[in-house]
């Protein structure tokens, strides 16, 4: 397999979805943000009355995922991600979703996968590994400002909380926690426009191919 694969990790809010998207674009590769995948099972449960602390129910509900019908918008809602980084602590579930993510890695001519453990887990031999983090408080002013675009209400600190609590579980879970791979190339975006971050980006993954 001759493909390319890039991979971004990083904490929620650090901009890795508009920076990943931009990549593939710019390259011309396939894109999967595999945060969806996780956000589809929570929601396929939600919507079916499910339980949300039954792993082999979600495993059963993770295995039917479609790749192919992923949709930020539909899939954003705050209950929705809260719901996903619950059932992402589940081993069996994680094991289903990866899978799926690892067929996708190899599609031709490359892909660029984004989430938590893509450099870690799904994709360890990635040539090109990127780790995109700001500040808490950075982030938390992102999403905040995110919300109240959208013409909705917001409170900062309440916004901040939501994001400490989520890198919280996503850094302390046992099974794939956050953290950047040993060979990932740092990308801090606090200080950075999203043009910036992504001349930054493409300066790293040009110096890799
Ligand atoms: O990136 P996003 O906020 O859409 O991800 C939702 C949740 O899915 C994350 O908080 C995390 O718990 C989980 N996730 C994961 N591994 C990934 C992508 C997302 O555990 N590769």
């Amino acid at each position: 397999n001759t493909n390319m694969i890039i991979a971004i990790d990083g904490p929620a809010a650090a901009g890795k979805g508009t920076l990943s998207r931009q990549i593939a674009e710019a390259y011309g590769f396939h894109h999967l943000d595999t945060g969806l995948t996780y956000r589809a099972t929570a929601k396929a449960l939600i919507d079916a009355g499910l339980a949300l602390d039954d792993e082999a129910v979600a495993e059963k509900v993770a295995r039917e995922v479609e790749l192919a019908g992923l949709d930020r918008d539909i899939l954003s809602a705050h209950d929705i991600g809260e719901a996903a980084s619950k059932i992402a602590v589940m081993p069996s579930v994680r094991r289903a979703l990866v899978e799926a993510q690892q067929a996708f890695s190899r599609r031709e001519p490359g892909t660029v996968l984004d989430g938590r453990d893509i450099g870690t887990v799904v994709c360890p031999n990635a040539p090109v590994k990127l780790y995109v983090t700001a500040s808490p408080e950075v982030r938390a002013r992102r999403r905040y400002d995110e919300i109240v675009a959208k013409g909705e209400m917001a409170d900062y600190d309440h916004v901040f909380a939501d994001v400490k609590k989520r890198d919280e579980r996503d850094m302390g879970r046992a099974d794939s926690p956050l953290r950047p791979a040993s060979d990932a190339h740092l990308l801090d975006t606090s200080e950075m426009s999203i043009e910036a971050a992504f001349r930054a980006a493409k300066a790293i993954i040009d110096a890799a191919l």
